[in-house]
């Protein structure tokens, strides 16, 4: 069964190491409101001197599981589950969700000067950075600088909470105990 979460009229669609999507839940592509933030934001940050990339948006059940075949080759479950979402419990499967690069094809990380704009920023467009440093108790995952959720501008606002990020699991106080 999906969950879904509800912020003032809006249905959020939550997605965890708890709860998980059908193999067919399949959107096929990125959500179009998300991209018409994304759109915005980008243009925002070129004002900024800021380059971004989707390096990974929309990814299906079946692409998830190739991801984890790949993984297990050289990694072992316990560390992958870490850092890739089993199929069926990644964001990505729901259009929601996007990784994020700048020009010279490298992922976003603390250090970088996109990552100061993002983690400021994003919110404004309806992103929240959702793997936030000292939070993998909460979210089950290490930190992901690079990887946004969309979920609207007024729950960005919030759970961006002046920059001290809050996850969906504490604002909705959500279960996410399995590991
Ligand atoms: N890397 C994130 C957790 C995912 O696989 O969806
Ligand atoms: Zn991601």
């Amino acid at each position: 069964m999906k969950k879904y979460v509800k912020f003032n009229k809006e249905k959020i669609l939550i997605v965890n190491k708890n709860y998980r999507l059908s193999r067919f839940f399949n959107p096929r592509k990125l959500n179009k409101e998300l991209l018409k933030q994304y759109d915005v934001m980008w243009q925002a940050a070129q004002k900024d001197k800021i380059n971004l990339n989707i390096v990974s948006g929309y990814r299906s059940y079946k692409y998830q599981q190739k991801l984890l075949k790949e993984y297990l080759r050289v990694d072992n479950v316990e560390n992958v589950k870490k850092y890739l979402a089993m199929p069926g419990h990644s964001e990505h499967q729901t259009g929601l969700a996007i990784d994020l690069i700048n020009t010279e094809s490298k992922l976003i990380k603390k250090y970088r000067k996109e990552y100061k704009w993002l983690y400021n920023n994003t919110y404004k467009y309806g992103f929240i950075l959702r793997y936030p440093k000292g939070k993998e108790n909460i979210t089950g995952y290490k930190y992901e600088p690079w990887h946004f959720r969309y979920v609207g501008k007024n729950l960005a606002k919030e759970l961006y909470n002046s920059g001290d990020y809050l996850t969906l699991e504490e604002y909705f106080h959500l279960n996410n105990k399995k590991r």
